[in-house]
């Protein structure tokens, strides 16, 4: 059974008793470093605010007090105390933290990770898996040690795992890296962090961590087959690219133009004239879209870097929806 925590339940707990499971490596130190966090915080503001109200009653304005009373004015001894306890619990954060933060950003020794490429885009996930697969989701094998590597393609955003306790950002000309080792099969969400535009929050994605290789390996052998059409995988293709989070296939207004009966539209331009949706101008519209942008429209759109027969494949599903005369 698990109950959605209350901010009162939430506040008490501070720990694994309402935080989502661990489903990493690194989850448990990230925990211990946050409660660790969370308790002094909460234990100075008790202090704080308990020695304000003693000294608001103890020194408060009365008929018999009108000049200040002498007092020492310092105390070596508690200066040093009031100095000395802080720098230790920080040091303390500093120490724990730094042992975390080392856990998520390199192999555990002598174990070698198996390397996910991460491609970021307004707004879709998408993952080169290490034996040449890409995917819409993550996928990774109970036990086996993972490094993402991450990469942009328009503006910053970041990947959050809140199971695994694992945040990193995406950024556009550079990439970054991250490090953990999957302790619990299952399927667990993916969300972007980082304000990237309109469709922000709908840019979520799936880790899914197989129980074994051997299920990752049937995974990862699924939709090889050569028998998949031209029109099946191109209508794949622009499900697993992203393509559909911004242009629907039933009509419906969104980002961009709908594919649905576009082949062989004449569409007017942003800065005037027409373009016809011909194989030409779907390519140029993948590769550069800025360059001929249809009126009504911004320029959002990232440049997707297609192979060719994938090219030619997502050409072929837009014919595929070409409004029947
Ligand atoms: Cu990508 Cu927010």
């Amino acid at each position: 059974m698990t109950l959605a925590p209350g901010p009162l339940q939430a506040l008490l707990l501070a720990g694994p008793g309402y935080m989502p499971e661990r489903a990493s490596s690194v989850a448990a130190g990230v925990d211990h470093v946050f409660g660790f966090i969370f308790w002094v915080s909460a234990v100075s503001l008790a202090l704080i605010v308990a020695v304000t109200l003693v000294f608001v009653f103890r020194y408060r304005a009365r008929a018999s007090r009108q000049v200040p009373e002498a007092s020492p004015d310092h105390s070596t001894r508690l200066e040093l105390t009031w100095s000395g306890i802080p720098l230790l619990l920080v040091m303390v954060m500093f120490a724990l933290s730094t042992k975390v933060y080392l856990e998520m950003t390199s192999t555990p020794p002598g174990q070698a990770a198996t390397q996910v490429k991460v491609t970021a885009r307004k707004w879709s996930w998408w993952f080169d898996h290490a034996d040449g697969k890409g995917a819409k989701s993550l996928h990774v094998v109970l036990g086996k040690p993972v490094e993402l590597v991450l990469g942009s393609v328009d503006v910053v955003h970041s990947l959050y795992v809140p199971q695994f306790r694992l945040k990193q950002d995406a950024v556009p000309g550079r990439y970054t890296r991250m490090f953990f080792t999957p302790v619990m099969a299952g399927t667990f969400p993916i969300l972007c962090t980082e304000y990237c535009g309109t469709n922000h929050s709908q840019m979520l994605a799936d880790v899914v961590v197989h129980e074994d290789q051997a299920s990752y390996d049937a995974w990862a052998a699924e939709g090889r087959s050569p028998a998949l059409s031209l029109v099946d995988q191109g209508r794949k293709l622009f499900d697993e690219k992203g393509c559909s989070a911004c242009h629907s296939e039933d009509g419906s207004a969104g980002i961009g133009p709908t594919v649905k009966g576009l082949w062989g539209k004449s569409e007017k331009l942003v800065g005037g004239g027409t373009a016809t949706v011909d194989e030409n101008y779907v390519r140029e519209s993948i590769v550069a879209p800025a360059r001929r942008i249809v009126a009504g429209y911004d320029d959002l759109m990232p440049p997707i870097p297609l192979e060719e027969r994938d090219m030619l494949a997502v050409i072929a599903y837009l014919q595929s929806l070409k409004e029947k005369p």
